[in-house]
């Protein structure tokens, strides 16, 4: 039995019968708004490849997560640009870090802001690469006991999360044993456990200043064709105790992030990306396509794949159009 007993179309009649049978609700909750803070005083810059994202000094953050906490956004996860850079990216885990005290000042302000904090070398090392250099190549093992420090030192500051993105091997166990032996056993991990090597994250590399000075990212972040092997990399990261696996980019990798949500039963964050944000931009900039449809469809799209969490840095826009709806 098909038509005429069947109709569809009868149930998108009306904005009130569509939003009844709606499959995926959007809302500023499953959002996480994505902030680089850098060193100095009243600094706000806007980054050219990123319209409406700033590299921002830390005594300028709070107010800005002030207007996130209002919009109803839940979480910020934090990138640091330092003021200077070494071959092991040491001061990624100093007390007086970019990061660690742009944690301490959301505290301050006394949000309720879930703080995530990005964990990774690239942008405290000198030649930008996610790890540390031995003969010339980026060293693995060498590089774990770096994350873990830079992870606790998030934590003492007052992260609830540490998100590693470096995609070392092993990070998600070291920095697990790293925060439990000094009493931080309540901090969760979110891994960038499927990150693919990707050319949509060229604007981030300039709000970031992180690209990597020789070389490229092949040898430690995913191969774009692969499928299977993201399924592996999340079983591994969970085995080790990450306790939220993301996909990122998000437009490109729906099938994994689908996956991925099929297979495991844990919250799944997708990161819909610098040069993903960056396209949509542009072309609203020209006239070519309309900003608050898109990036609702957008956003639709990467929770109808799986996502329950999505990073993104429309999220600002995204909480206040869904007010409105
Ligand atoms: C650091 C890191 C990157 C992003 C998040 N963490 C860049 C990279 O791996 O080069 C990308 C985020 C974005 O493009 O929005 N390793």
């Amino acid at each position: 039995m098909s038509f005429p007993t069947h109709r569809p179309r009868r149930l998108r009649r009306t904005e009130a019968l569509r939003g009844l049978v709606r499959e995926t609700r959007l809302s500023p909750a499953g959002l996480v708004y994505p902030m680089f803070a850098c060193a100095g005083t009243k600094l706000r810059q806007e980054v050219s490849s990123m319209p409406g994202i700033h590299q921002q000094s830390v005594d300028q953050i709070a107010e800005e997560c002030r207007e996130v906490e209002s919009l109803g956004i839940p979480a910020v996860i934090l990138f640091g640009l330092p003021e200077m850079k070494d071959p092991r990216g040491a001061i990624s885990y100093s007390a007086a870090g970019v990061v660690q005290r742009a944690i301490e000042a959301i505290r301050k302000a006394q949000l309720r802001l879930i703080v995530i904090t990005d964990v990774c070398l690239c942008e405290y090392t000198d030649h930008g690469h996610c790890g540390v250099i031995e003969n010339g190549e980026v060293a693995n093992d060498a590089t774990l006991p770096i994350l873990a420090e830079q992870a606790l030192s998030h934590a003492r500051a007052g992260a609830d999360i540490v998100a590693p993105s470096d995609m070392m091997d092993g990070r998600v166990a070291a920095i697990r044993r790293k925060l439990d032996e000094n009493g931080f056993q309540d901090v969760a991990i979110l891994s960038y456990a499927a990150k693919y090597c990707s050319g949509f994250y060229g604007p981030f590399r300039e709000a970031a200043q992180s690209a990597p000075q020789f070389g490229d990212r092949h040898s430690y972040q995913m191969d774009p064709a692969n499928a299977h092997e993201a399924l592996k990399e999340v079983a591994l990261d969970l085995e080790e105790g990450a306790d939220i696996v993301m996909v990122k980019p998000a437009l490109p990798y729906l099938d994994i992030i689908h996956r991925v949500r099929e297979r495991f039963d844990v919250p799944v964050a997708a990161y819909n990306v610098s040069g993903e944000y960056a396209m949509v931009k542009a072309a609203v900039q020209n006239g070519w396509l309309d900003e608050k449809r898109v990036v609702l469809e957008l956003l639709a799209g990467i929770q109808r794949a799986g996502a329950n969490i999505i990073l993104t840095y429309h999220a600002k826009d995204a909480a206040r159009w869904l007010k409105q709806c």
